[in-house]
């Protein structure tokens, strides 16, 4: 078992397995001038392996595959085999869904047990605007392949912007009544290289958790809340197939039951979303390090865990956070 220097369990790793993406969401990537990291300063499979191992030992039980978009590494489901191979059952992804359709099924042969797709609108022309591609089709046909497929929960992210879409959390909210899915609520962070021209920062587009649910509370009933088990308040919908869920990583964050580390695709450890690198692993792999020196490296970083972020909805500031870099 590894804890932080605050004595939260850290449990969960998300790794972000590439920084690149067939998308380019206004609250993540910029359109134009992003750098992407070089290929040759990325992870190999080899090191990802020899990493995973490392943070399985140290008590990890639950990895989540991000990006960028993770469905552009080619050795995905290589990499989904060996944290089954590891012993790690609870392994998702989270992915913008426009490659998911024809890949599902080779997906769940190789482990996945379930998926969070990001969705920010049921409107073509409008995805096409927040995202860059005309791609609403596909990522519909995604998210349906992926129920067919049996993978359970599949949870729907919807990046809530105040001039762009919310005006369809009704609709999202009876999506979810219907179709036997999670759609969660997001409320916007600001980072380091999203909304040009408001250097990552845009205080009018974010809308508050408690605003939305009042807004979706018109048209659907919500049950009372489930259990926490994560970042997101969840809610089951009275006759509905699928469930609410709420983030607010702005207006009420969870710091306080932070059990997250992350792993970028150049191999640095983050402790936290939106603080600074924390360790460079990959140069001490490079390096010679061993497994107890790679594990010491991580416990060392983990003693300075941030307590909490320091945003707030009257401290709407981007820090260093670069979201494609990191994954969420
Ligand atoms: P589950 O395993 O399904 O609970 O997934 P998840 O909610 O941890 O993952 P997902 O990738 O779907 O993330 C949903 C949103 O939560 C994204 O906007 C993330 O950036 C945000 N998020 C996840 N972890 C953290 C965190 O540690 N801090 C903050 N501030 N936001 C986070
Ligand atoms: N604020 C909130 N959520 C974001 N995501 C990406 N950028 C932001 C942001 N600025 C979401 C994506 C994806 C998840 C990993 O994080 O939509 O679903
Ligand atoms: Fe954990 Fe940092 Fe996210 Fe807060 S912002 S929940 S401390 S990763």
């Amino acid at each position: 078992m590894t804890e932080d220097g605050l004595r939260r369990r850290v449990s969960y790793l998300r790794v972000s397995l590439t920084d690149r993406c067939n998308l380019r969401c206004r609250y993540c990537m910029p359109n134009t001038g992003i750098r992407f990291f070089p290929k040759d300063s990325l992870l190999d499979l080899e090191e990802l392996k020899r990493l995973l191992k490392v943070f399985r030992d140290m008590g990890m039980t639950k990895i989540r595959l991000t990006g960028g978009e993770p469905l552009l590494r080619p050795e995905l489901e290589e990499i989904l085999s060996e944290i089954i191979r590891l012993g790690i059952e609870d392994v998702s992804l989270t992915t913008n869904g426009v490659l998911l359709s024809h890949r599902v099924q080779s997906l769940v042969a190789a482990g996945l047990k379930r998926v969070n797709i990001s969705l920010d609108t049921f409107q073509a022309e409008r995805f096409h605007k927040i995202t860059g591609m005309a791609a609403l089709d596909r990522v519909l046909r995604g998210i349906w392949d992926t129920v067919d497929a049996g993978l359970e929960p599949v949870k729907i992210n919807m990046v809530v912007m105040r001039e762009w879409n919310l005006d369809e959390v009704e609709e999202f909210a009876l999506f979810a009544k219907r179709a036997p899915v999670e759609v969660r609520f997001l409320e916007l962070m600001p980072t380091a290289n999203n909304f040009e021209g408001t250097a990552g920062a845009d205080p009018d587009s974010f809308v508050s958790a408690d605003e939305i649910k009042m807004r979706i509370e018109r048209v659907v009933t919500l049950g009372a809340e489930e259990p926490c088990s994560g970042v997101a308040k969840v809610f089951p919908i009275e006759e509905g197939l699928g469930k609410i869920g709420f983030i607010s990583p702005v207006s009420n964050h969870f710091c306080g039951s932070c059990n997250r580390i992350r792993l970028t695709a150049r191999g640095a450890l983050k402790t936290c979303l939106h603080g600074p690198d924390s360790a460079d692993l990959r140069a001490a792999l490079q390096g010679g390090a061993d497994d107890t020196e790679l594990k010491q490296i991580i416990r060392d970083a983990l003693t300075i865990k941030p307590d909490e972020h320091f945003i707030r909805p009257d401290h709407y500031v981007s820090g260093n956070l670069r979201m494609s870099q990191v994954g969420g």
